[in-house]
């Protein structure tokens, strides 16, 4: 494994041209980005470089096979100019989670850390900090190997890039619960960042947006009877005064903001379940009044309150309430990540 990185710097930053006060999500790139790749069963000198595109040979084992995977994180900045990141060494050990599975070689924690914080330092200006908005990291790694035979790669890339952003979804978020399609499966990759789970949902959500609906909910690939996560947020409900979200298993990702999330909950005295819930449960309390609210959490989505959701041929709304769980939750975690006050959990890493 080599270490020190190689930095070559941009010779005129875009910056200027960015509209700091309309980000939209993940579409505005910084001046640089992280390189390593891995060749020769090791990883080589990183590289950070000007954000540029990439060359591949056309029989890259990415482009037929699929090994690709990636995760999701901010960094902050507060008033006085201090930059945070959420939890990154969750991230980094998710990715490798995500990277066992799909055959793809395990970075090492320092190679990962030093190169996140070495790439925030040069484009340090590029973090913002209105309100609502920060720099979202994206770190991938794929097969850059190449040939046709359908086995692993030998040789793979990583790459860390990152985009100054604003809100995930612009307004309401109205959700349809799936019943014919599934995301995941028993024994699958639906645990892991792959590429390829996410492709897998384009379509089903293409037919659910054509119905007016911003996400899908996906239920259990056997019964479709339970709630399981949407496609970019794990999901929580909150019937009467009790929280409740899904248990995480092969076929869920184990979101950093959702356990974050149930932490914080817990000491805030919001009475939380992590349990299977089931699609019957959820209707029958909307019916009933008890469904009080339904929220998305992930790094993209921070929380996203859902204002309501079809079901087979129905429509449900969710009540507007005085001071709803999501939004005492999203301030409690995103005053954490901005440095806005204490963090009892050490979750917050300056860099
Ligand atoms: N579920 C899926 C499918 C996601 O893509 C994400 C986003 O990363 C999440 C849940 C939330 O995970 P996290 O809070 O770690 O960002
Ligand atoms: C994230 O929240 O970081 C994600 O990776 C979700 C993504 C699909 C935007």
């Amino acid at each position: 494994m080599k270490s020190n990185i190689e930095i070559q710097r941009i010779e005129k930053s875009k910056i200027d041209s960015v509209d700091f006060d309309n980000l939209p999500f993940g579409s505005v790139y910084s001046d640089h980005m992280f390189v390593c790749d891995f060749k020769n069963g090791e990883w080589q000198t990183p590289t950070i470089e000007p954000f540029a595109p990439i060359s591949l040979d056309p029989s890259s084992k990415i482009f037929h096979y699929g090994q690709s995977i990636f995760e999701g994180m901010k960094a902050y900045k507060d008033a006085n100019g201090n930059k945070m990141l959420f939890r990154p060494l969750d991230n980094c050990k998710r990715l490798n989670k995500s990277a066992e599975r799909l055959v793809i070689p395990q970075i090492p924690e320092d190679i990962f850390m030093d190169g996140l914080k070495k790439l925030l330092e040069v484009d340090s200006d590029w973090i913002p900090t209105n309100e609502g908005s920060s720099l979202y990291i994206r770190p991938f790694m794929f097969a850059t190997g190449n040939g046709f035979h359908a086995s692993p790669a030998d040789e793979y890339k990583l790459v860390i890039c990152t985009a100054p952003s604003g809100a995930y979804f612009a307004g309401k978020v109205k959700v349809l619960i799936e019943e014919k399609f599934a995301r995941a499966a028993n024994g699958g990759v639906g645990f892991a960042k792959a590429g390829g789970n996410y492709a897998a949902q384009f379509y089903p959500t293409q037919l659910a947006i054509d119905k007016g609906y911003n996400q899908v909910i996906w239920t259990d690939d056997n019964t479709h009877q339970f709630i399981e996560e949407a496609g970019a947020m794990n999901i929580f409900i909150r019937i009467n005064d009790t929280l409740i979200t899904s248990p995480t298993s092969d076929r869920i990702l184990d979101g950093i903001t959702r356990k974050s999330i149930l932490q914080i909950a817990e000491d805030n005295d919001i009475k939380t379940e992590v349990r299977k819930i089931s699609v019957g449960e959820v209707v029958e309390a909307a019916q009933n009044g008890n469904l009080k609210e339904m929220f998305g959490a992930g790094t993209a989505a921070v929380i996203s309150p859902i204002a309501g959701f079809g079901y087979k041929e129905s429509d449900f709304e969710l009540p507007e309430l005085e001071n709803p769980f999501a939004q005492i939750l999203k301030k409690k975690i995103t005053d954490i990540q901005t440095n806005k006050t204490e963090d009892p959990y050490g979750w917050r890493v300056f860099i």
